[in-house]
């Protein structure tokens, strides 16, 4: 037996399925396939419930009030920092600042940092992976100071050029910001040796982590990326929440990115003194319900365990690809072997959206277009791809109904 399917024992995907009450229904009267977990999974009963309790029991302002219940609603959403604190082992409880997402975190450390610290001539790497949220702020920063933006060249696999990469560096460098698995086809980037050599030069590294929250290890320390930018939506939580990991110097260094309550210490009309990490940038009334929610699908992660899920969802991954193969005129964008669980592909002929509503009629839920990453499919040629991207709870049964459904598409086109 090998090493992979005795993880998968340890835990039972029907059981897994049970903590998810909107998988068991129909669409368009057949049970629900759901394979866009990559736009955003589903939630554990667990997260309901605990959106659930707070609005029933404890809603109150957090950080203000000294009452009963804004103190137990601020110990909840203070716990959730801890408890992501230590999901991805930052150093300090600090260093973990909330916002509403991935795409928020990044436009975070845009105006923040890179107004203060990116000047005229300065270069920004990025790559040909990135989804419109780890390009466009950063387009927007080097139009206002005269800064470039660098692009590393995508292989036809689907995984970055690294030579090409080091060849970019030089010490005008200032910033590198790639994503730790590509949400369009599943490549998962070497973020560690990309941040150490970007380190060479001196250049600070963001890693938007939006698709790599829910299936792999994230160590910030062992990595030493400078910013690692989340969504709890992508990860079994809540939508409208996520974080921003930044090493303390930085965050101490950076300017206030709103302003409002909470993020001063002081407020005269004379002079405004800011408040300490991480409440300088968390301006106004946060996501309280949400984030406290966002604590309970941290630990159904961690109860299943990353590794756990890795292998199942690899498991997963290769058997969709194996079965999707057989299907005549289908190709696969980006068929690398270190992979998320992320098959994006084109069938010769057939328009991605077509297919996209055809599997729905099916009750199978995939995404087709170009997934915010229109550079990407520029670069394929292509006007964008389907897209069915796995989660813990989907099954090979699940898989075996896309392929026959996907076959059924072929054979019509055909006649
Ligand atoms: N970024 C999300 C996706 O890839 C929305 O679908």
């Amino acid at each position: 037996m090998t090493e992979i399917s005795s993880n998968i024992k340890k835990f039972d995907v029907e059981e897994v399925r049970k903590l998810f009450p909107v998988l068991h229904q129909k669409v368009n009267g057949k049970p629900l396939v759901y394979f866009d977990n990559a736009a955003t999974s589903q939630k554990p009963i667990a997260v309901i419930e605990a959106l659930k309790t707070y609005y029933k029991g404890y809603n109150a302002n957090i950080h203000r009030g000294i009452h009963t219940l804004a103190e137990k609603a601020t110990k909840a959403f203070e716990d959730t920092r801890k408890r992501l604190s230590s999901f991805v082992n930052s150093n300090e409880v600090e260093e973990i600042i909330f916002t509403k997402g991935t795409t928020e975190s990044i436009n975070l450390v845009a105006s923040s940092y890179g107004r203060k610290f990116i000047n005229e001539d300065d270069e920004i790497i990025i790559s040909g992976l990135e989804h419109h949220s780890n390009i466009v702020p950063w387009q927007l920063l080097a139009e206002e100071k005269g800064a470039s933006i660098k692009v590393i060249n995508v292989l036809e696999d689907g995984t970055l050029d690294f030579d090409h990469f080091k060849s970019l560096l030089s010490d005008r460098t200032k910033l590198v910001a790639v994503n730790h698995a590509s949400n369009s086809l599943g490549t998962i980037n070497p973020i560690k040796e990309i941040i150490a050599v970007a380190h060479e030069v001196g250049a600070k590294v963001l890693i938007d982590g939006a698709q790599g929250t829910a299936h792999l290890e994230i160590d910030v320390q062992e990595l030493d990326c400078d910013f690692y930018a989340l969504s709890a939506h992508k990860c079994y939580g809540p939508t409208g929440v996520g974080a921003l990991y930044g090493k303390r110097e930085l965050l101490e260094a950076m300017p206030p990115y709103q302003g409002g309550g909470e993020m001063i210490k002081e407020v005269s009309f004379e002079k405004t003194t800011f408040n300490d990490i991480p409440y300088k940038f968390e301006a106004g009334t946060p996501n309280i319900g949400d984030v406290v929610a966002f604590k309970y699908a941290l630990d159904f992660i961690d109860d299943l365990g990353k590794e756990n899920i890795a292998s199942y969802e690899h498991e997963l991954y290769t058997y969709a690809r194996e079965k999707a193969l057989t299907i005549p005129g289908l190709r696969i964008i980006g068929d690398s072997s270190n992979k998320v669980s992320v098959l994006s592909f084109v069938i010769d002929g057939v328009h991605p959206f077509d297919i996209g509503q055809m599997l729905d009629a099916s009750g199978i839920a995939v995404r087709t277009g170009h997934h915010c990453t229109q550079p990407l499919m520029d670069h394929f040629q292509i006007e964008g791809t389907i897209r069915a991207s796995f989660a813990v709870y989907n099954t090979k049964e699940e898989i075996d109904r896309m392929i026959e459904a996907l076959q059924r598409v072929v054979k019509f086109m055909k006649a």
